[in-house]
C-alpha cells in the first residue's frame, strides 16, 4: 500500500542544515537554521537550565504521565510570563505543546474544527512551516503583504490594507516579535492600528511568539501580544520556549486561547486536551517542568534573565558590527536596516541566485529567500560575509 506514498516538497530550513553539514571547507558560515550560537560556534544549555535540570534529577521521584494539559504549574508560569496580567487567568485555556510547533499545529486544528471554513490570514512572506502545515491540514490561507523589499521594513500601509479584507470567521496569523523570516516588526503605534483593524473586521488573530526576549527584551517582546490579548474577545496564542530558554530538542510550548469568560474558557481547555489526546496524547514534560522551575525560583529566573540578555546584547552587537561593515564597503546607508531589524533574523533582500552564489564561493549558508540567522555570525566572519555580499553586488 505503501507506494502510493508521494515525495514531498522538501523543507528548505532543513536542506540547507544538511547541505552545511555535507560541506569539507572549514571556513563554511552557517546562518540558516534558527538556533542562537555564542562566538564559538556552540548552542549552550543556559546555566539557569543546568542547574534546574540538576535538582530535577536529584528529586523527581517519578516519571508517571502529567495530564493531557500538562503540567497546570508550567501554563500558569508560562501564561505569566508572556501575558502577564494582561488578561484575567480565568479567562485563558492553556495546554502544553510539543515545541511552539506543535502549538501552532494545535492552534490551526482548532480552527478547522470551530470553523471548517475559515481562511487564515499569513504575513508575506511567514515562518515557511506555518504555510506547510496549513496546506498538509488543507486549509485556506490569504497572504497579506508585510515586507517591504525596498526599504526591508514593513509595508505598514500594504499590510493593514490587506488586512482590512478579512472577515468575521477569518483568522489573522501575527509574528508576536521578532518576525521570522524577515527581522522586521512593527512598533506599538502601528500594532495599535493591526487591533483597530481586528476590531473592526471581528477576525480573530492568532500570535505566533517565539521569540520572547531575543529583540528588544521579555517584557518590551511580549508588549504586542498583551496589547492584542487585551483588546480582542477571542484570540490564540502559540508560545514557544526553544529558543529562549535554548532547550530545541526537549520540545516545549504552550498553547493559550484568550476567551470573554470561565465558560467559554471551560470548553476551549477541554477542546484543546481533546486535540492533544487524539495527536500524541500527554505532552512532553522534561522541557516544561524545566522552565517552571526557572520561572518559579527566585535565583534561577535571575540568572536565566541575565544569560538571556547577554544573549540579547549579542546578537544585538553583530547586527551593528555587520550594519557598520556593510557601510564601510559599500560607502553607503544602504544596509541600516540590518541594526534595526530584531530577533534572530534579517532579510538581505537578495535573489536566490545571489544566495547561491555566496554559498559556492564563499561557503555562506543562508536560506534562499536570503533570510540570515544573525546568531550565527562573530567577529571574525561578519567582514567575510559583509565582503561576500559586496562582491555578489546586493
Ligand atoms: C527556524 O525558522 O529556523 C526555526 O524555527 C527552526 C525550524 O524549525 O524551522
Amino acid at each position: 500500500m505503501f507506494e502510493t506514498l508521494k515525495e514531498r516538497p522538501a523543507d528548505g530550513i532543513l536542506t540547507l542544515m544538511q547541505l552545511y553539514k555535507d560541506d569539507p571547507r572549514p571556513t563554511k558560515i552557517d546562518l540558516g537554521v534558527g538556533v542562537y550560537k555564542d562566538a564559538t560556534g556552540l548552542t549552550p544549555v543556559m546555566r539557569a537550565v543546568k542547574a534546574a535540570e540538576h535538582q530535577l534529577w536529584e528529586t523527581q521521584d517519578s516519571k508517571v504521565y502529567t495530564g493531557l494539559a500538562g503540567d497546570p504549574a508550567f501554563g500558569d508560569a508560562m501564561v505569566r510570563l508572556v501575558l502577564a496580567d494582561a488578561v484575567a487567568r480565568d479567562n485563558i485555556a492553556a495546554v502544553a505543546t510539543p515545541g511552539g510547533t506543535g502549538a501552532v499545529r494545535q492552534a490551526f486544528e482548532l480552527v478547522r474544527m470551530a470553523r471548517p471554513g475559515a481562511r487564515v490570514f499569513v504575513s508575506d512572506p511567514t515562518w515557511p512551516n506555518h504555510l506547510s502545515i496549513l496546506n498538509y491540514l488543507e486549509m485556506e490561507r490569504v497572504d497579506y503583504r508585510y515586507f517591504d523589499e525596498e526599504s526591508r521594513g514593513v509595508d505598514f500601509y500594504g499590510m493593514i490594507a490587506d488586512l482590512k479584507t478579512a472577515k468575521a470567521g477569518d483568522v489573522v496569523l501575527l509574528h508576536g516579535c521578532c518576525h521570522n523570516p524577515t527581522g522586521a516588526n512593527l512598533n506599538m503605534t502601528e500594532w495599535q492600528a493591526v487591533v483597530d483593524v481586528l476590531v473592526e473586521t471581528g477576525a480573530v488573530p492568532m500570535i505566533d511568539i517565539a521569540y520572547q526576549g531575543f529583540g528588544d527584551g521579555l517584557e518590551e517582546d511580549a508588549a504586542a501580544t498583551r496589547l492584542v490579548a487585551s483588546s480582542v474577545p477571542e484570540c490564540i496564542i502559540a508560545a514557544s520556549c526553544s529558543k529562549n530558554f535554548g532547550i530545541y530538542r526537549e520540545r516545549t510550548g504552550l498553547l493559550m486561547a484568550v476567551s470573554q469568560n470561565a465558560e467559554a474558557r471551560k470548553l476551549h481547555q477541554d477542546t484543546l486536551a481533546f486535540l492533544n489526546r487524539q495527536n500524541f496524547s500527554f505532552p512532553p514534560d522534561h522541557g516544561a517542568r524545566i522552565v517552571t522551575m526557572i520561572l518559579n525560583d527566585e535565583a534561577l529566573r535571575a540568572d536565566w534573565m541575565a544569560e538571556l540578555e547577554e544573549v540579547r546584547g549579542n546578537m544585538l552587537g553583530l547586527r551593528s558590527q555587520l550594519a557598520g561593515e556593510l557601510q564601510r564597503l559599500s560607502g553607503s546607508d544602504r544596509f541600516g536596516f540590518l541594526a534595526q531589524h530584531r530577533g534572530m533574523f534579517s532579510r538581505l533582500g537578495t535573489t536566490k541566485d545571489k544566495v547561491e552564489q555566496m554559498r559556492s564561493e564563499n561557503g555562506i549558508y543562508m536560506v534562499a529567500d536570503s533570510r540570515m540567522n544573525i546568531a550565527g555570525l562573530n567577529a571574525e566572519t561578519i567582514p567575510v560575509l559583509a565582503k561576500a555580499i559586496i562582491d555578489a553586488g546586493v
